[in-house]
C-alpha cells in the first residue's frame, strides 16, 4: 500500500476545539488563534459553528468570528451549519463553505441535533440545495462511525448509508468521525473500506477525537486505506458536549510530527504551531493535552 505524498490538514480546533470549553473564549482570542493558525501553513481552518446559542453559546460569536478573518486570504474557512436558519446565517457572515453535521447513531442524531437521522438528512437536503443555489462549498461529516456514547456499537451499513447520503447531496468530502474514540486500527479499516464501495476515497476525511489515545494509530490505518484529509486540533483541544466522556480531537501537533516523519508533507510549520497552542493552552490556564506540544514546552 502506497500512503499519500501530501495530505490535507482540516484544523478544527477553533470551532471542535473552543465549543467544548466551560470558559466563554472572547471573539478576539479566537481571532488571534485563528490567525496564528493560518500564518503557521494552514489552509482550512473550521473556524466556528452556526447553531443554536442555547445550545452551543461557546459559538454565539459566529458573526464575529467570520467578521474578523475576511483579511485572512491563504486558508479557507467553514463553518457548521445544521439547518437553514445556520446556512442564512452563515451566507450573511461571508462565509464560503458549510459542513452538514449527520450521525450514524439515531440516540446521538436526537441528543445532538433534536432530531432523527431521517429528519437531520432531510434539513440537510435543505441546506445543500441553498448551498448550491450559492456556489458555496458543502462539506459533511458522521458522528459516532466508530461507535456511540448512547448505544455503543453502530452498524457499519448505517455508517455507509449516512456517508453515502451525505455525499450524494453534494458534499465535496466527508468526515469519518469518531466523536468519543473508541475505534482501533482494524475497526477504521473496515468502515473505511465498506464506505469506499459507495464513496470515492478522495472524498472522505477522518475526524479522530483521542479518548483512548487510538488516534494517531487510527490515521496511520486510515492513511493505509488511501484517506489524505485529516481533521485535527490544535494542541488537542476539544470534545463534544453531546458525548460525555469525549476528549479532545487528535492533536494537530501529533499528527505533523507523525507525518513530518513519515516526509508526507503537509505545508504546516511545527514550531508555529506548537507556538499557536501555546497561545490558547496560556488563555485557557492549562497544559495541551498534545505530546509533541508537552515535549516542546520541556525543550523550551
Ligand atoms: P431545535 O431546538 O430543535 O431547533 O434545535 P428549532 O428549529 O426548534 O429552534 C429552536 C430555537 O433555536 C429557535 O429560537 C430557533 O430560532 C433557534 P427561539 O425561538 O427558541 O428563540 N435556532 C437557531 N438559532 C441560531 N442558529 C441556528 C438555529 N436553529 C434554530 N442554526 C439545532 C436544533 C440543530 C439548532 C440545535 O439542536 C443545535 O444547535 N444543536 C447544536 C449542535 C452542535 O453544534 N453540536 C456540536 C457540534 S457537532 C460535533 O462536535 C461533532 C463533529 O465534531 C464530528 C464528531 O466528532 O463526531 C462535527
Ligand atoms: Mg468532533
Amino acid at each position: 500500500m502506497t500512503l499519500p505524498r501530501i495530505v490535507n490538514i482540516v484544523e478544527v480546533g477553533p470551532r471542535d476545539g473552543l465549543q467544548n470549553e466551560g470558559k466563554q473564549v472572547p471573539a478576539d482570542i479566537k481571532l488571534e488563534l485563528i490567525r496564528r493558525l493560518a500564518d503557521a501553513g494552514h489552509s482550512h481552518i473550521e473556524a466556528t459553528s452556526f447553531v443554536s446559542p442555547k445550545w452551543i453559546p461557546q459559538m454565539a460569536d459566529a458573526a464575529d468570528v467570520m467578521a474578523g478573518i475576511t483579511d485572512i486570504k491563504s486558508a479557507s474557512f467553514s463553518v457548521l451549519t445544521p439547518n437553514l436558519r445556520g446556512f442564512e446565517n452563515a451566507l450573511a457572515a461571508g462565509a464560503t463553505e458549510i459542513e452538514i453535521f449527520g450521525a450514524a447513531s439515531e440516540t446521538f442524531s436526537q441528543k445532538n441535533i433534536n432530531c432523527s437521522i431521517a429528519e437531520s438528512l432531510a434539513k440537510f437536503g435543505e441546506v445543500a440545495e441553498a448551498a448550491k443555489a450559492n456556489n458555496i462549498k458543502i462539506r459533511g461529516s458522521v458522528s459516532c462511525s466508530m461507535g456511540c456514547p448512547y448505544e455503543g456499537d453502530i452498524a457499519i451499513d448505517k455508517v455507509v448509508e449516512v456517508t453515502k447520503a451525505l455525499y450524494d447531496m453534494g458534499c465535496h468530502e466527508v468526515a469519518i468521525s469518531d466523536t468519543i474514540g473508541v475505534g482501533t486500527p482494524e475497526k477504521v479499516k473496515a468502515v473505511i473500506e465498506a464506505v469506499k464501495k459507495e464513496v470515492p476515497v478522495d472524498a472522505l476525511a477522518v475526524h479522530f477525537h483521542d479518548t483512548y489515545g487510538q488516534a494517531l494509530a487510527n490515521i496511520y490505518a486510515a492513511l493505509e486505506c488511501g484517506i489524505s484529509t485529516i481533521d485535527s486540533s490544535v494542541a488537542g483541544l476539544g470534545g463534544c458536549p453531546y458525548a460525555k466522556g469525549a476528549a479532545g480531537n487528535v492533536a494537530t501537533d501529533d499528527v505533523v510530527y507523525m507525518l513530518n516523519g513519515m516526509s508526507i508533507e503537509t505545508g504546516i510549520d511545527l514550531d508555529k504551531l506548537v507556538d499557536a497552542g501555546h497561545y490558547i493552552m496560556n488563555y485557557l490556564g492549562r497544559a495541551p493535552s498534545s505530546k509533541v506540544s508537552l515535549a516542546a514546552l520541556l525543550n523550551k
